[in-house]
């Protein structure tokens, strides 16, 4: 469960006081109450143990009854003039991994930020750092080391507006969060447990409790969709795949966008099978549509006057006598032919599809996310996902917003050149490039064919969508990568 957060003026009793010290050992808001508590030996004890105020840095106080908190902890923030509502969201992050063992902190972070940055900003950075950095996944754990923290008081000076900001700013936060953490579980849940259709029924859940509309295409009903792209994937598992709609519709909405998630529920790479190696991180090949689904979730919540629609194909994709063959040719929702010569490259097939509907439906913007290339991580690692794109006001809307939200980008380019690689013998496109590199960049130039003229952004998130390692925020494992751009791009949209 999510900590509950309280807005107070004056350090209350707590187990815990979180103090921010900048670099160079500047004392930040509150310090002066642990300095007083262990009788202004502070500077020097800082200077003994070496602690400098360097980003990510920490240092347990031991206080006296001076203090209403029974322990108090410095915490490093780095430079005083680049902290800000990303840095605050990495530092609520630490503080509830260091607060794991106790029920209640009280923290002074908040008013560590300069008054440039939006007070409401500053709160929701806070509260996502927080309820992120204490996610856990525990499911199959037998004996859990379960997080204890449960009340977070965020100890701020403040006038009557400004706390108002700062209330709202919590609970969009915190709301935001809880998606993203429903969307890290799912990622994490093991493949067996997630078949397309127990995905769909965990999203009618979702969906009922967040008032979204649910449209579930199956067996025939894809076939008079004529989603070949899905179909041809969805073949060679015993778990039929499926097509799920949601839709967001708020009265007055002023414009739609489009969420195209990539629901692969396990990747083995079908007959064009994978590695061993490859395989073992593949039930997260879902993370697209995980992230669609989560940030659809809290619109209604979050007042969103944007019509979303989410467009989730999910698939298994696998090897068997039934399973699609390379050298197979499907016919795409949009009439376009594709030669298989790769049935590892499967993602784009079912976005095909995807693309193809929303393109249709008559979207002002379309976003896809997908774990679509190995070559992303070569290029841009686990923390930057490559964005593609075909309309540059779109893409910058999408950057913004990705910014604004802590979730890093890097804009890669779509050579119209490259396109040739893409030419099939026998059919309107090949699914794996002839040669020549770029592998990102020519599943980008596949995944634009399916979407006709509509302004459309591509985030590769094959990277991003899992980490290797626990870093603040990021937890390890699922990420839930995307969750938050894809709330902040839907509150903000522009028709581009
Ligand atoms: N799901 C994978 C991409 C991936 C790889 C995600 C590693 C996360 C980590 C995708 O379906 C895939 O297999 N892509 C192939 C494409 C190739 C066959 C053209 C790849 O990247 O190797
Ligand atoms: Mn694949
Ligand atoms: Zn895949």
């Amino acid at each position: 469960m999510a900590p509950t957060f309280k807005l107070v003026a004056r350090a209350p009793k707590a187990d815990l006081f979180v103090v921010p010290v900048f670099s160079g050992a500047r004392l930040g808001p509150g310090a002066q109450l642990v300095d007083d508590a262990i009788d202004g030996r502070l500077a020097e004890f800082m200077q003994e143990t070496d602690f400098d105020g360097k980003r990510g840095e920490v240092l347990a106080v031991p206080t006296s009854g001076k203090l209403t908190a029974r322990a108090a902890l410095l915490l490093g923030v780095g430079d005083e003039a680049s902290f800000d509502a990303a840095a605050l969201r990495r530092a609520g992050a630490v503080l509830a991994k260091r607060a794991s063992r106790v029920a209640s902190v009280a923290t002074t972070l908040l008013d560590a930020v300069g008054s440039d940055i939006d007070p409401g900003l500053a709160a929701q950075a806070f509260a996502e750092g927080v309820c992120l950095g204490r996610y856990q996944f525990l499911r199959y754990k037998s004996e859990a080391k379960r997080s204890r923290l449960e009340r977070v008081f965020v100890v701020s000076a403040n006038n009557s507006a400004k706390s108002a900001k700062v209330r709202a700013g919590i609970a969009r936060g915190a709301r935001v969060a809880e998606a993203v953490s429903w969307a890290r579980d799912l990622i994490n849940e093991p493949a067996a447990a997630k078949s397309p259709a127990d995905v769909v029924d965990l999203a009618r859940v979702v969906a009922r409790a967040s008032g979204l509309k649910v449209k579930v295409f199956a067996g025939e009903q894809l076939v008079r969709a004529r989603m070949g792209g899905v179909l041809g994937v969805g073949n060679g598992s015993d778990r039929p795949p499926r097509f799920l709609r949601l839709e967001y519709a708020p009265a007055g909405a002023k414009g739609t966008v489009a969420f195209v998630g990539k629901g692969v529920v396990f990747d083995s790479g079908g007959l064009s099978l994978k590695t061993a190696g490859g395989m073992e991180t593949m039930k997260t090949d879902m993370s697209g549509a995980a992230a669609v689904i989560a940030a659809m979730s809290t619109l209604r919540d979050l007042d969103v006057k944007t019509r979303v629609i989410g467009y989730v194909p999910l698939v298994e994709n696998m090897p068997s006598g039934s399973a699609m063959r390379p050298g197979d040719v499907l016919t795409m929702r949009n009439g376009k032919t594709v030669e298989v010569l790769n049935t590892d490259a499967e993602g784009r097939l079912i976005l095909a599809d995807a693309l193809s509907l929303a393109s249709e439906e008559g979207a002002d913007a379309i976003i896809d996310l997908a774990t679509l290339t190995g070559a992303v991580t070569m290029a841009l690692g686990e923390k930057i996902a490559g964005l593609m794109g075909s309309d540059d006001a779109w893409i910058t809307q999408v950057s913004d917003a990705a910014a604004r939200a802590g979730e890093r980008v890097w804009h890669l380019p779509l050579p119209e050149d490259y396109r040739r690689n893409l030419d099939s013998e026998i059919a309107d496109l090949r699914n794996i490039s002839t040669g020549g590199g770029a592998g990102t960049l020519t599943a980008g130039l596949f995944l634009k064919e399916f979407t006709a003229d509509a302004p459309w952004a591509h985030l590769d998130i094959a990277g991003t969508a899992r980490s290797s390692s626990e870093d603040a925020e990021t937890s390890k494992g699922g990420t839930g990568y995307g969750v938050r751009t894809l709330v902040e791009l839907a509150s903000t949209f522009r028709k581009p």
